[in-house]
């Protein structure tokens, strides 16, 4: 193993990270891990302190009972007990309702005192871990109470946690609360995906590496799949999933944020716009998808039973009759000189038969196969792809044709590998980590901005409306374990070709 050095950054800027909703499920499974993580790097300033807004009634060393015992699973099994201690000794119990006046009149009054008490320079990152309903309500009490004016060069960030609408229409009347409260350039919608080290290195490996720009086009790519597959089902999520469905929940944010970090154009700098600005171009030039393609463009499945597990509609909190998709596939096309006629294939499910998240670029075939003798055919020889492998065993795998050793002429197809963790180790990380640091220092390249969201919303409306005029009317179908329906492998070979098979397959329960 080469072990690369690293960078060594500067602390965050003081502050106070106000967590709304942390008696939830983000709290506990990536915010405090993630705070360790960054307080071990050296990373979160002396002058931090941490919020906690809770209804519940209980009092701060309630809480870090709550928080030690809940969050220890996710964070390093390593983890020093000195640091961790550290971190919860920092936190400020704030029992409060959200959509009482006085909780706000109170928090200006605690952060006050913290800023006097700890010097967190009256800087504060907001964030939204509440239920949706709540996103918009806290905003504007927030700004009710002068919360959110920046004044003598502090900075008041909001964070917001998907899903940031359920439709194009109530995303943008979200945008317009949040912005009705804060500036834009205070508002930070998080994609986790976007917070994932193998997400943020697309650019990097795009954009820094003259060998790969040249080919990085409809002359010599085939097409491009995005698969997002996942075993867990729906868990203890029934309730909101039910509602929201595979289509709403993964394509707007995720698949999207991945498509559009694979095909955008560089950016002049690495600036929090430039970058934003380029991917809300491309959203903008993917093909819309027409009421009447709905049909043949997408696929939609639901989970039946399988593989020693139950079928979707019998999951808690899930209605027996329910017709919400946990499967979903999809053709997109993008409308530039750079990918003209080149076809987008993305498909994203619950119960397949593995976990990992994958681009894989297929290149066109060799215009000629002088190799006649070979053994392989020339409708054999399989393609050159590369594979950004964004988790788990994340890395970058490109395979080519090579000789077999032989003194008959022989082609195998046969792979070049790069590991993170070859190279670099594996650090620990939920993902988070980047963006909260990020968030501290006022730069929005990896947050969605306004324009970005209703892009994406833009795109899935159509599909939204044409499946809810037209129930499915073979659900469940495809088996939990399987790789979806029989129509998403339909939509691919029609065009004359096939699903990439998973080749590192990794089964998380
Ligand atoms: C979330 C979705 O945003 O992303 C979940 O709501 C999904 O349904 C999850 O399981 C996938 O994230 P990851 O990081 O596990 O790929």
């Amino acid at each position: 193993m080469t072990e690369q050095p690293r960078k060594t950054a500067a602390p965050a800027p003081p502050g106070v990270m106000v967590i709304f909703g942390a008696g939830g499920d983000l709290a506990k499974r990536k915010l405090f891990p993630a705070l360790y993580n960054l307080m071990k790097q050296g990373l979160l300033p002396q002058q931090f302190r941490v919020v906690v807004v809770d209804r519940r009634d209980r009092d701060a060393d309630a809480y870090r009972d709550f928080i030690d015992s809940e969050a220890r699973p996710f964070i390093d099994k390593d983890a020093s007990a000195t640091l961790w201690q550290e971190l919860l000794q920092r936190i400020h119990y704030f029992n409060g309702d959200f959509q009482q006046p006085d909780t706000y009149a109170r928090m200006a009054t605690l952060l006050d005192e913290l800023d006097k008490n700890y010097q967190t320079g009256g800087n504060c990152l907001f964030y939204l871990a509440t239920p949706p309903g709540f996103f918009g309500d806290i905003a504007l009490q927030l700004q009710a109470a002068g919360l959110a004016t920046q004044k003598d060069g502090q900075w008041r960030h909001l964070v917001v946690e998907k899903p940031f609408g359920r439709d194009l229409q109530s995303a943008r009347a979200l945008n317009k609360t949040l912005q009705q409260a804060f500036n834009e350039d205070q508002i930070y919608r998080i994609d986790h995906y976007l917070g994932k080290e193998t997400v943020q290195n697309i650019l990097m490996y795009r954009f820094a590496n003259s060998t790969v720009e040249p080919i990085w086009n409809r002359r010599y790519i085939d097409h491009v799949q995005i698969t997002v597959s996942e075993s867990i089902g729906v868990g203890t999520r029934g309730g909101y999933y039910d509602q929201a469905g595979a289509l709403r929940d993964m394509i707007p944010n995720h698949l999207l944020a991945l498509l559009s970090t694979v095909t955008m154009e560089p950016a002049n700098s690495v600036d929090g716009n430039a970058v934003r600005d380029e991917q809300a171009k491309i959203l903008k030039a993917i093909q819309p998808i027409l009421p009447e393609q709905v049909l043949t463009q997408t696929v939609r499945g639901q989970y039946g039973a399988g593989a020693g597990s139950a079928a979707y509609r019998d999951e808690d909190r899930v209605d027996p009759n329910s017709s919400t998709e946990t499967f979903v596939a999809m053709k997109l096309m993008i409308d530039t000189w750079r990918w003209a006629g080149v076809p987008f294939y993305v498909r994203t499910g619950k119960r397949m038969p593995g976990r990992y998240t994958e681009i894989a670029v297929q290149f066109k075939p060799a215009p000629n196969m002088m190799f006649h003798d070979s053994l392989l055919r020339r409708e054999q020889v399989p393609p050159n792809t590369l594979v950004l492998r964004i988790q788990p065993n994340e890395g970058i795998g490109m395979s080519f044709n090579a000789k077999v050793p032989s003194p008959i002429p022989q082609l195998s197809p046969v792979e070049m590998d790069f590991s993170y963790s070859n190279y670099f180790g594996d650090g620990p990380t939920t993902g988070y980590e980047t963006l909260l640091y990020e968030c501290m220092n006022g730069d929005p390249t990896l947050f969605k901005r306004a324009d970005v969201i209703e892009s994406g919303w833009s795109l899935v409306q159509p599909v939204l409306d044409v499946w809810q005029a037209l129930p499915p009317r073979e659900f469940p179908n495809y088996a939990s374990g399987s790789w979806g329906p029989q129509e998403a492998d339909d939509l691919i070979r029609r065009d004359g070709r096939s699903w990439r098979p998973c080749k590192n397959c990794h089964v998380d329960n």
